[in-house]
């Protein structure tokens, strides 16, 4: 129907009309920017909505937040067809006030990856994950899912420092950081990037590497989606050693314990530098009628029973703890929250102490409240994590070349704390549960300043759409972005004609 009103109205034929013969054997679609794919020679690329296939496209984002209807979806098949489309897009008649969006794994549950008036350049096809022994490094595309870049690494027996939710793209995932199980030996998921293949706004393909354009490598480390779009992650991998993996379900009644023993673990996180610790708290009502607390342990070496967890695990299970001794390539596959729902996010990080973890529980069980009220106990599901940010994560990024996040991580251990809810009714309904959201994370804010236990850095990853991101890693590194922004992509185009996610123009000096 989208089309037709579209065809029937002319306005977008304007781009045909004024222009140059057509030359692709397809007839035109009305939409000069996918009219111009077609005439670079993109035509088996693309998804029109009046394809079958299209809509399931729409239908593989991971939330609802993200089924937006583009004009048409372009799917290149490697880092020329990108350069391709970008240059035909950037190209293409702009009237009608139509924009571009990139989408990897589509796991974002912001809404950032897809766009309803414009066009979304799909990289699911960039998909590859081949090892080089001689180099040890794993190519890795954007387009790929965590989960079976470890199966297809696995079979060199390697791996490589990505997402513990398989169904979790590489391309957003690494351009925000990355949060794994290796922080303690590794730093960020970005940290093994030695070189990123990109294609810049005048499309041209530069590789970013510590000696060749060695700024874009660096402001890719945490910078998101302001400087090109990147084709493939070149990564330093690891031997694929099976992990220790457990599960525990504990009663909310322990917060107190839990509290105590999640500081004292960051705090003494460099004396068991291969344990990895998330603990959460859920509210679900088809489960229970309480808030439930989850931790996730593993230990990387696949040591069971780590003295790391010594202390958490005097803490007495609800239910037995799912134990499992996998590879990363089996609990990627056996990790994935479910989507097809309405889905709210947002994220802090604050001191590492006990009462700000505290006040961090206690305000979930407030949220969790106001949420009843306000759209029922049985349309929503709240899931809160928190995960150790100790000062040695940036020691350790520091170490491997440095990146735009670690910044903060200098001065003191710190909480990164994430809100997450399910809602499964309405956007309407999501509207809501996220401004009582946004009010509850402003709230934690300011207690966390009044007690001087505030820090800056606000992970890109987890962020809303209403937060400052790249704000938060301080004016010397917002002004490092603005530079290679610039000087990448000197009109400025990536920060205009591709406005979804944190721009770096719209941060203040
Ligand atoms: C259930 C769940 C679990 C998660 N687990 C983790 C975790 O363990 N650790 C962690 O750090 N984060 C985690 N995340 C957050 C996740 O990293 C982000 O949602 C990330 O953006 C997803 O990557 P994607 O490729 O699937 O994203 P997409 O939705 O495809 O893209 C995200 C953003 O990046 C841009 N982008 C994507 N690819 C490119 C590219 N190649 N070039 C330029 N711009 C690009 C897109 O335009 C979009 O704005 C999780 C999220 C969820 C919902
Ligand atoms: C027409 O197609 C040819 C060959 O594919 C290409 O080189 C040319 O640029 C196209 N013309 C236009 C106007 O796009
Ligand atoms: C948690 O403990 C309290 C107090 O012992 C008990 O009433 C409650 O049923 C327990 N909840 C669960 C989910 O086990
Ligand atoms: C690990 O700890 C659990 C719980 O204390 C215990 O049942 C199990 O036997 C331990 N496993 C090993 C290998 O020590
Ligand atoms: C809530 O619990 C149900 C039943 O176990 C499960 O299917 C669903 O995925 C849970 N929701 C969340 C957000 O965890
Ligand atoms: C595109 O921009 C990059 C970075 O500024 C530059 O190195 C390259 O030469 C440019 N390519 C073209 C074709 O102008």
């Amino acid at each position: 129907m989208r089309l037709k009103s579209f065809l029937s109205s002319g306005l977008f034929m304007s781009g045909l009309a004024a222009g140059t013969s057509f030359n692709s054997t397809q007839p035109p679609t009305g939409f000069p920017p996918c009219d111009a794919l077609m005439q670079a020679g993109l035509e088996k690329s693309i998804l029109l909505p009046t394809e079958p296939s299209y809509a399931a496209r729409i239908e593989s984002y991971w939330s609802l937040n993200s089924r937006q209807h583009p004009f048409c979806i372009v799917q290149p098949r490697n880092a020329k067809e990108v350069a391709t489309a970008m240059t035909a897009l950037l190209g293409a008649d702009s009237a009608g006030d139509w924009h571009i969006a990139i989408r990897s794994g589509g796991h974002n549950s912001g809404g950032a990856n897809n766009i309803d008036n414009g066009v979304t350049i799909d990289l699911v096809h960039l998909n590859e994950a081949t090892y080089d022994k001689k180099t040890n490094l794993a190519s890795v595309g954007p387009g790929a899912k965590w989960m079976d870049v470890y199966a297809k690494l696995a079979k060199d027996d390697v791996l490589v420092t990505g997402g513990r939710d398989g169904d979790v793209g590489v391309g957003g995932f690494l351009l925000g950081g990355g949060s794994t199980f290796f922080m303690g030996t590794e730093g960020f998921g970005c940290d093994a990037v030695k070189n990123y293949e990109v294609v810049l706004t005048n499309g041209t393909i530069v590789n970013a590497n510590e000696k060749a354009h060695s700024d874009l490598w660096l402001a890719l480390k945490g910078g998101g989606s302001n400087f090109g779009i990147v084709t493939r992650y070149d990564m330093e991998a690891l031997p694929n050693k099976k992990l220790a993996h457990k599960v525990r379900t504990i009663n909310i009644t322990h917060a107190p314990q839990i509290a105590r023993d999640f500081v004292e673990f960051t705090d003494n996180y460099e004396k068991f530098t291969n344990d990895a610790l998330v603990v959460y708290l859920t509210h679900n009502a088809t489960i229970s009628k309480e808030t439930i607390v989850g931790t996730i342990q593993v230990n990387t070496e696949g040591k069971v029973n780590s003295t790391g967890f010594e202390k958490l695990d005097e803490i007495p299970d609800i239910a037995p703890a799912q134990y499992d001794h996998i590879t990363l390539a089996e609990a990627a596959a056996g990790s994935q929250v479910a989507g097809g729902t309405w889905m709210c996010e947002a994220t802090l990080t604050f001191s590492n102490t006990k009462g700000l973890m505290k006040k961090a529980i206690s305000m979930h069980e407030r949220y969790v409240r106001d949420m009843k009220n306000a759209i029922g106990e049985e349309n929503f599901a709240t899931m809160f994590f928190f995960q150790p940010m100790p000062t040695m994560f940036g020691d350790i990024s520091k170490r491997r070349g440095g990146n735009m996040i670690a910044f903060d991580l200098e001065e003191k251990n710190a909480v990164l704390w994430t809100a997450g809810v399910v809602v499964k009714t309405n956007q309407q309904d999501r509207i809501h549960s996220q401004s009582l959201m946004n009010k509850m994370t402003a709230d934690l804010k300011s207690y966390s300043k009044s007690i001087g236990g505030a820090t800056n850095l606000v992970y890109l990853n987890y962020a809303d759409t209403t937060q400052d991101p790249l704000g938060s890693y301080g004016a010397k590194n917002v002004d490092y972005l603005k530079g290679v922004a610039k000087r990448y992509d000197s009109e400025g185009l990536f920060q205009t004609r591709f406005p979804l996610g944190f721009k770096i123009s719209s941060v203040g000096s």
